[in-house]
């Protein structure tokens, strides 16, 4: 059976269609938490890895491991619908496409950046009609400021960025126009104080005030070893922090004790949920756990209080499999995709796994990063993978995303 990446390495230039039958693979849900004994498999590796006494259950596992798709459930099969395609659909000789992943509904635009290998990162769009992808000139008052930006979301007109900065000039959120790139700085320091590194921002439209809120996680990426970012010292805490527009307040609103140390965020449609990821160092870079490793968890806050936009009930969703959940998007329907190191992984509302975009087969596993990948974007019906050098879009059987 000729795996998908095979036939990309033939065929990159032309979209097509591909026969879907061989590529997606159905395992039983039972097998996620009840399996014929004796099973061994480690955090490290995928699941689809697990070995066990039975060979038609670890054959059946392990043939998902070169499949595009892991479904769980007939929802993911309907997600999928009866012809998913993948097709390259940009490629760059740098790794551009890591982080970010914003879709800009006006423009039908997808937003997204990478600052590995080598620094500086930078911003890059893809133009989803044309499948073209350019560097914008960013105009304006700020500019320069955006170094090696990272977490990228639109609202409301503007396409919100973080960005961690380089040795001289400290990390930043600005708000970029997407018709003008007239960038401006939104938040650049808490009191005098520095950012760490803000990895990921999302806003909100407080039920309460009526008025936005902004959410960034910051942490401090210097001790990750990332090159060329801001070196420090740190002078806040590791915490999501917020912004509310409507009484122009910053506060951290989700400390290190509660979320050790904060990565991917998104809310929802409803604006009454925010999620947020962990990602503790041992996991992001694939060691196995022992008593101090911290939890690669999927939290859920309800967002409350007098301004609406203040993030209580903390539950623990989920943990990830493998690795630690990074970037998170909310679709119409309330389920959270978000992205492991087994790939793009759908949830129900209760974290349920539904079924997996299997990024090892997709994307290949030779990029720069630990992880195979880091970010995506939902647009309509059509997922984009970013795999580095690589951008593949998954066009799915019906329309997931309308809203941003
Ligand atoms: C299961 O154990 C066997 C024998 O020790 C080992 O070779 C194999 O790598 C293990 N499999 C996994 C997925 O850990
Ligand atoms: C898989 O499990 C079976 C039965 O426990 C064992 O005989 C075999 O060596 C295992 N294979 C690997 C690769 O772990
Ligand atoms: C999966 O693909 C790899 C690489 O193409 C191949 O070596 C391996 O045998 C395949 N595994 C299965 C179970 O088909
Ligand atoms: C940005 O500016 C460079 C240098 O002037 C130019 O070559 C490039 O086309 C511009 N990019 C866009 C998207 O306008
Ligand atoms: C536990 O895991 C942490 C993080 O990966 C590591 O630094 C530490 O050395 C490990 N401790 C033991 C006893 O293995």
């Amino acid at each position: 059976m000729k795996t998908l990446k095979s036939i990309l390495s033939t065929l990159t230039i032309l979209p097509f269609a591909t026969p879907q039958s061989n590529l997606a693979a159905h395992i039983p849900n039972e097998y996620t938490y009840l399996l014929p004994r004796p099973f061994n498999n480690t955090f490290t590796q995928p699941f689809v890895d697990t070995n066990t006494s039975n060979p038609t259950v670890s054959s059946q596992l392990s043939r998902a491991r070169n499949s595009s798709f892991i479904s769980y459930s007939p929802e993911f099969d309907s997600i999928l619908g009866p012809s998913p395609e993948v097709r390259l659909t940009a490629s760059s000789p740098h790794p551009f496409a890591f982080e970010g992943g914003a879709w800009v509904p006006e423009l039908n635009q997808i937003w997204f950046t990478a600052f590995l290998n080598p620094p500086p990162g930078y911003l890059t769009i893809l133009d989803i009609a044309t499948s073209k992808t350019f560097r914008p000139n960013l105009t304006g008052p700020a500019a320069d400021v955006p170094i090696n930006p990272n977490g990228a979301y639109y609202f409301d007109g503007l396409v919100y960025l973080t960005s961690f900065g380089d040795t001289t000039t400290s990390p930043t959120i600005v708000s970029i126009d997407p018709h003008t790139y007239e960038t401006r700085e939104v938040i650049n320091s808490f009191f005098g104080l520095p950012l760490n590194g803000p990895d990921d921002v999302t806003l909100a439209r407080s039920r309460t005030t009526g008025y936005p809120c902004l959410f960034y996680s910051d942490f401090f990426f210097a001790v990750e070893g990332l090159a060329g970012t801001w070196p420090g010292p740190q002078e806040v805490p590791n915490a999501v922090y917020r912004y509310t527009f409507a009484d122009e307040s910053l506060q951290m609103v989700i400390s290190p004790l509660d979320i050790q140390t904060p990565n991917g965020l998104a809310v929802n449609r409803d604006n009454t949920l925010l999620y947020v990821s962990d990602g503790p160092d041992s996991a992001v870079f694939g060691q196995p756990y022992n008593s101090t490793s911290g939890t690669p968890g999927l939290y859920v806050f309800d967002l409350g209080g007098v301004d609406g936009c203040t993030p209580m009930n903390k539950r623990l969703l989920s943990i990830a499999r493998q690795g630690f959940v990074n970037g998170i998007k909310i679709d119409d329907y309330g389920r959270i995709w978000e992205i492991e190191y087994e790939g793009v992984i759908v949830r129900s509302q209760t974290g349920k796994v539904l079924g997996v975009f299997n990024v090892v087969d997709i994307v290949g596993t030779d990029g720069p990063d630990v992880a195979t990948g880091a970010n995506f974007a939902l647009a309509k019906d059509e997922l984009f993978i970013f795999g580095f050098q690589k951008i593949y879009a998954v066009k799915l059987g019906k329309t997931v995303k309308t809203w941003y």
